[in-house]
């Protein structure tokens, strides 16, 4: 039999963390290793299996897809593209009314610092210490943190950094030349940092006052996984622009960029493409998440999001700070050992992923159910009173 890990160290570029677990399938809110042992997903892939593995509605769409048409360049129209930008838009509300499509939550964020460049004239943007925008070159100007960036800098454009969550820092960072504040409703990969109710809103009238545009990514927080279409849907904003990706596609690579008309007509055409952008593969499982996306969906994950934080705090340990978040986006605060956790729980056969440096961060798939988060927090309690002991 193969090596799987040894193929995977000798052959792909190691630039990730290695878990040390290979995974063959999956179904439902389990993934499989070879051997058929069923791993609990409370992490989705990091927020994009939304719906798990093999939902029937989103694998019967996309096989349709498949024998229909994969890929069409967007120079064409396509019916099922076109219709999905507006199914897009309308459920993202807020005044939005374009949408740009491409395939990850990087090249998402990338295409919002260009058309806010084009909207603005302004070159300038400002993003919040503890950020997370993605890694490609634009995208990571954005994203705070030594161990993204030290490597590369000096990096692109001119980025000012204030803390999240702190108007009067806003206030002050705001200059004439500020074409873009760019920030996450949540805090995601920083360590599930929820701001103050009112902060986006505010954020939103600082920005427009000053001639500059808020740009929301949503890449982590939207498309249902706080209990809203989009995190940032709690309070009332005129958006400017929306970023959204993971789980958008039902697993097939896509994200978009969503702005307002007044946005979308300053952008020249040829100034910004891309070949894989919209291909109506992944159109197909964009339409077929929207379509799962509905009310009682969303009140779903509110409430088995809420079932969730209530047994996380239900919890004794000394080992855990604090449990937070909203909908099934939860992080676990721990005092030390979080990688220690992290290795418990998969030896436990459940998955959860790190955030920050002390976040044992939750993102299950929202087809979760109440006796597998029972199951789930049984046996965090298991491995953190383990690891107490030691
Ligand atoms: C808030 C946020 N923005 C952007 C990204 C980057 O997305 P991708 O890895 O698809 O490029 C992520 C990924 O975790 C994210 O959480």
């Amino acid at each position: 039999m193969k090596d799987h890990s040894f193929l995977q160290r000798k052959y792909l570029v190691n630039s990730y963390v290695n878990r040390g677990l290979t995974l063959v399938a999956g179904d439902g809110v389990h993934l499989y290793d070879a051997a058929g042992t069923p791993y609990l997903d409370l992490m989705s892939n990091y927020g994009v299996n939304i719906f798990g593995y093999g939902h029937p509605a989103l694998t019967a769409r996309l096989e349709k897809q498949l024998r229909t048409l994969v890929t069409l360049h967007g120079s064409f129209t396509n019916d099922l593209r076109s219709e999905t930008a507006q199914e897009l838009v309308s459920r993202c509300g807020g005044g939005l009314a374009q949408a740009f499509f491409s395939s990850s939550g990087s090249e998402a964020n990338e295409a919002a610092l260009k058309f806010a460049v084009l909207a603005t004239g302004r070159k300038r943007f400002i993003a919040c210490r503890n950020g997370y925008h993605g890694k490609t070159l634009g995208a990571l100007s954005a994203t705070d943190g030594s161990k993204f960036r030290s490597a590369f800098e000096p990096l692109l454009w001119d980025f000012v950094f204030i803390p999240f969550n702190d108007l009067e820092s806003l206030e002050a960072a705001l200059q004439a030349e500020t074409a873009a504040f760019l920030v996450e409703p949540i805090q995601g990969e920083g360590g599930i940092i929820l701001p103050d109710p009112g902060y986006l809103a505010e954020a939103a009238e600082l920005c427009r006052s000053r001639g500059a545009l808020l740009v929301l990514d949503e890449v982590q927080t939207g498309l249902g996984r706080t209990g809203r279409f989009l995190a940032s849907q709690s309070e009332h904003i005129a958006f400017d622009i929306v970023t959204v990706g993971k789980g958008l596609g039902g697993g097939i690579p896509a994200a978009a960029t969503l702005v307002t008309q007044a946005i979308g007509d300053k952008i020249p055409r040829s100034a910004h493409t891309s070949t894989f952008g919209g291909n109506p593969l992944a159109a197909a499982g964009i339409r077929a998440t929207l379509d799962l996306i509905d009310d009682p969906l969303l009140g779903y994950v509110r409430d088995v999001g809420a079932y969730f934080l209530e047994r996380l705090r239900s919890i004794r340990s000394d080992l855990i700070v604090q449990v937070r978040g909203v909908g099934l986006m939860l992080g676990l605060v721990v005092s030390a050992m979080r990688d220690d956790i992290l290795k418990g729980l998969q030896r436990e056969k459940v998955l959860a992923i790190p955030a920050a440096d002390d976040v044992v961060r939750f993102l299950p798939p929202f087809i979760i159910e109440k006796p597998h988060l029972d199951e789930a927090t049984e046996k965090i309690e298991k491995v953190v009173s383990s690891l107490s002991r030691n």
